[in-house]
């Protein structure tokens, strides 16, 4: 069983994590941590920087018993130019599982296809599928259904979107994209949604996406990587921000949704983050809830 992309995982089992999810996230309130993951190591390898990702892995490793060992990758003798293979063939003699984040989405997948243990993406050019588990966690628990729900994506159509497209295509939602020519999502996750019947809307225009959605969402104008081209997609991106004007026009209980990190005044306003239809902290502790859930799914049945 691995993670690289979200449409490796069925429906039956995004709503068996969002259960399990449910489940920790109230068992942590109440002050209960079952250490089901007792005498199990988890590696995360780095190649970009992260905070949520890394800090939410880690404490729901701990938290669960398990032991976990964090890596950035100019620290292994990856950054020397060893391969990804037979990084992978050692560490599975090592560890239970590992979870990379990487720039080429390659690089995940040529780990996996060596490593004898669970792979899991922690975010690539291409996808970022445990951030779309704590989405479809959160739109789950604010909206009680998923068919027919419309989520409307602002800005550039980039990993996150990717993924997000392929967890609406699995749960029945619909999906509006408003991005500038050149800046569309991945052809192949909208070709591969649209083949399960998901509804793609991509156009030009914030307000034709935006209109009576359930659910707004907007993610930085420059991901990592992309810094070279900073000025370029600044600019061909700015009219993509998510303000009052745009939730004005969607669904009155619309939620407002980001996978941070935010950068304020450019895709998204303060008065928008901070406003009441805003889940976004509870959105990234999400994160925490759904990845224990995924752990227990490939580490412990
Ligand atoms: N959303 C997310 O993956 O955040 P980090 O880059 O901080 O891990
Ligand atoms: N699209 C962003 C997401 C960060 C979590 C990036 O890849 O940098």
């Amino acid at each position: 069983m691995r993670l690289i992309s979200i449409f490796d995982l069925s429906l039956a089992e995004i709503e068996a994590i969002i259960e399990k999810g449910e489940e920790l996230k109230s068992e942590r309130k109440e002050g209960v941590k079952a250490k089901y993951l007792e005498g199990k190591t988890l590696a995360l390898i780095f190649e970009k920087p992260s905070t949520r990702t890394r800090v939410s892995f880690e404490v729901a490793m701990q938290e669960l018993g398990g032991n976990v060992i964090s890596l950035n990758w100019n620290e292994l003798q990856l950054g020397r130019g060893e391969r990804i293979r037979e990084t992978a063939i050692v560490l599975s003699s090592y560890v239970d599982a590992v979870m990379i984040r990487a720039y080429r989405h390659d690089t995940v997948e040529e780990f996996a296809k060596y490593a004898s243990i669970p792979v899991i993406n922690g975010l690539t050019d291409l996808e970022h599928p445990c951030q779309t588990l704590a989405d479809l966690m959160t739109i789950r628990a604010y909206k009680k259904k998923f068919a027919g729900v419309k989520v409307a994506w602002v800005g550039d159509g980039n990993n996150v979107c990717n993924s997000l497209i392929g967890g609406a295509a699995i749960t029945g939602m619909n999906m509006s994209v408003a991005c500038p020519e050149g800046y569309e999502p991945d052809e192949e996750m909208v070709e591969k949604a649209k083949e399960m019947g998901c509804e793609v809307e991509i156009s030009e225009k914030t307000e034709e996406a935006a209109v009576d959605a359930d659910v707004l969402y907007t993610d930085v104008w420059v991901s990592m990587g992309e810094e070279g081209e900073n000025e370029k997609r600044k600019n061909d991106l700015k009219i993509y921000q998510l303000n009052e004007d745009l939730v004005r026009v969607a669904k009155e209980d619309v939620i407002i949704m980001h996978c941070m990190p935010v950068h304020i005044g450019e895709e998204i306003t303060e008065e928008v983050m901070n406003s009441d239809n805003s889940v976004i902290f509870e959105q990234a502790e999400n994160r925490l809830h759904a990845q224990k859930a995924l752990l227990l799914k490939l580490l412990r049945y």
